[in-house]
């Protein structure tokens, strides 16, 4: 078990994903989810965006952790909450559901931290043809100097960090198509602050520790220094992918498409401030993205 996670369960972190809630709920509202729906949010934690998408959109959502602890916290806000979301404690990489359970999978921060070609495997054996994978992964802005990739390897137990270019290519080569990123930009330390201002967590979970747990201390104290001196390098991606093997009519009859009535995906609605690069050898040459950033201002 990750010390990392075992931190954001002891906190009761509602959405430990970047881009915060306010991503979840717009990417959420892309995805024409309805009661017919069935949505896998694994990784899901204290199942903040699991009970969002079940009170919101009616559909029926399972949430799948490994961590016990986020579980329990994850079933206690669904009680509290009202809403009939199921959480299963397990592991991705050997999730207990048969294959084509799901319309859509969705994973916010989770892909990052488990070994990321094995994980989209069982996203696209867990989905119905044309289904759909939504993810937000943290990724590096460019080629990480080794200091920022030592800190990142010590806490949050990441290697070799994706680009965003990386992450479409692993669902690229994972049996996905129609990869769409929905937002790319880097991270805003102040996102959960605004956040948490706009839309609180109503039904967050407690902490479930001593004021003075030297673990909780440790990992935040680290996480503060790695932000400091490393966030430049640091951005993530909200990307929707479909699974190969399309039928023909491009939708699912009797059912919401998950990747839209016509068949294509969403496009690119929420204004991604960096521009993800296309793969190798298809247009664009690798300065894209810094011409972006540079282009656009972005904070520093
Ligand atoms: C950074 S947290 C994100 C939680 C949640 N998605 C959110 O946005 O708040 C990562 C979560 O992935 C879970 N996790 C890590 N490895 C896992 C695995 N192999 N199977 C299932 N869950 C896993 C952790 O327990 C943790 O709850």
């Amino acid at each position: 078990m990750n010390r990392y996670h075992d931190v954001l369960a002891k906190i009761g972190a509602g959405s430990a994903h970047p881009g915060g809630f306010s991503l979840t709920q717009k990417w959420a509202a892309r995805l024409r989810l309805g009661p017919r729906s069935r949505v896998l949010d694994v990784g899901c934690g204290t199942g903040r965006t699991a009970c969002y998408l079940a009170a919101r959109f009616g559909c029926r959502v399972t949430g799948l952790d490994l961590h016990p602890l986020m579980i329990r916290k994850a079933r206690r806000r669904a009680r509290l909450e009202g809403v009939p979301v199921e959480f299963v404690e397990g592991d991705l990489l050997a999730p207990p559901f048969q294959d084509e359970t799901f319309d859509w999978v969705v994973a916010e921060s989770v892909t990052v931290f488990v070994p990321r070609q094995a994980a989209i495997e069982q996203y696209r054996r867990l989905l119905v043809p044309g289904g759909g994978v939504l993810d937000v992964e943290m990724a590096a802005r460019h080629p990480l100097p080794s200091d920022a990739a030592r800190a990142i390897e010590a806490l949050y137990g990441v290697t070799e960090l994706p680009s965003y270019r990386e992450w479409e290519e692993l669902y690229r080569n994972g049996g996905f198509s129609e990869v769409k990123i929905l937002d790319a930009r880097r991270l805003d330390l102040n996102q959960a602050l605004r956040d948490e201002w706009n839309d609180p967590d109503r039904w967050a979970p407690r902490f479930t520790g001593t004021p003075d747990d030297p673990e909780v201390r440790e990992v935040l104290e680290a996480n503060t220094r790695l932000m400091d001196r490393h966030a430049k390098h640091l951005g993530y991606v909200a990307l929707t992918a479909r699974r190969s093997s399309i039928p023909a009519s491009g939708g699912m009859p009797g059912r919401e498409s998950p990747v839209g009535r016509s068949g294509a995906p969403r496009g690119n609605g929420l204004q991604s401030e960096e521009k993800p690069q296309p793969v190798k050898g298809e247009g664009q040459p690798p300065e894209t993205i810094a011409a972006t950033e540079k282009a656009q201002k972005s904070p520093g």
